[in-house]
């Protein structure tokens, strides 16, 4: 099943987010009004919301509550990406210059927060203190997932478990609080809110195992941001943790993240040639071999949940995710 026909099932309610995002972001300033405005109408999965839908329906499914985390877990997912676009000095995303290309820096950091704040401005609106409790906490993990990354740039000695810490912090925990806080929102028993959190989890880990995998393997027009950027950062992903133990790959890899490190322009471009080796090394398929173990455990999980459509649709979802192109 393609993510569209997923999102079918969805799509008066999702219809009825995107509209709530966009009054959200709106502002009588004209400046942030056009920033804010730029990266979301230039799309994106909304795969945040469409995981609180599909949770919230295994409770008390009211669109009026549930849009409220929706519509802000989608804005700090989009905060987020604004900022993390300065910090990796990224020029498109979503097919469209990134703000920060389009404006600067400091248009950028601003926008971020300012998305940040609309985003906190809405969820306040429900008033169970478990659901900031929860949001808070992750929103601090985020935090400090992107800076452990930044701790570990151009390291060739690092572990797949720094690698996973790193990516569950900056990535899966979004994905999990979407699925449990959606429930949480619907009123669904406890254990419910669990078993959903630990199967967003697992998808958000191969969300992002795949998003670094596509870095490597795919093209701009595809992902709609340059691939290669990975490398370029000295951000050593999984692939590439992988492919160090490729003893005759591993002397280049080094070379390169430490030309990298000492800032180099030389060290660029030797980077095209590196993925190409890369590509070619074992590296890539052990990635995806992870990264099916996760969609694995997140479609086992999948069965503590009671009968439910929206089980389809989440199964699906998850091997959408774990086979993305895009
Ligand atoms: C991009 O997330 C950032 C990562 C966590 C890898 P998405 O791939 O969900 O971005 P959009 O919202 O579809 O643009
Ligand atoms: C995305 O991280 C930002 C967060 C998860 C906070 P990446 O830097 O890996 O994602 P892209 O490649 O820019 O979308
Ligand atoms: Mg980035
Ligand atoms: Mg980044």
């Amino acid at each position: 099943m393609k993510l569209l026909q997923i999102y079918t099932h969805f799509k008066k309610d999702m219809d009825y987010i995107e509209k709530q995002l966009e009054a959200a972001v709106r502002t009588d300033h004209a400046m942030l009004n056009q920033s804010s405005l730029h990266l979301l109408k230039a799309g994106g999965k909304r795969l945040r919301p469409v995981f609180v839908l599909m949770a919230g329906r295994f409770g008390n499914y009211d669109i009026e509550r549930l849009k409220l985390v929706a519509v802000a877990l989608e804005l700090i997912h989009m905060a987020t990406l604004v900022h993390d676009d300065v910090i990796d000095d990224a020029e498109t995303r979503r097919g469209q210059l990134t703000v920060k290309s389009k404006w600067d820096n400091r248009i950028a950091m601003y926008t971020g927060d300012y998305i940040l704040g609309k985003a906190l401005n809405v969820i306040t609106e429900l008033d169970d203190p478990r659901i900031h409790t929860i949001l808070s906490k992750a929103m601090v993990e985020m935090c400090i997932g992107e800076m452990e990354q930044i701790r570990y740039f151009y390291r060739h000695e690092q572990s797949v478990r720094d690698y996973l810490l790193r990516i569950r912090r900056k990535t899966a925990l979004l994905v999990a609080i979407s699925c449990q806080l959606g429930a949480i929102a619907a009123g669904a028993p406890e254990s419910v809110c669990r078993t959903l959190y630990s199967f967003g989890y697992n998808v958000g880990m191969t969300f992002q195992i795949r998003d670094d995998v596509l870095d490597l393997t795919s093209t701009e027009d595809a992902i709609g941001k340059p691939p290669g950027s990975d490398l370029r950062q000295g951000n050593v992903t999984l692939p590439v943790i992988y492919a160090l133990r490729d003893q005759q790959l591993r002397p280049d890899i080094i070379r390169v993240l430490d030309q990298i490190a000492e800032g180099g322009e030389r060290a660029y471009a030797e980077v095209p040639g590196l993925i190409e080796k890369i590509r070619r090394s074992s590296g890539i398929k052990e990635a995806e071999h992870l990264s099916q173990k996760y969609i694995d455990k997140a479609i086992a999980a999948l069965d503590d949940l009671p009968d439910h459509k929206s089980k389809e649709y989440m199964r699906e979802i998850a091997l959408f995710v774990g086979n993305r192109s895009y």
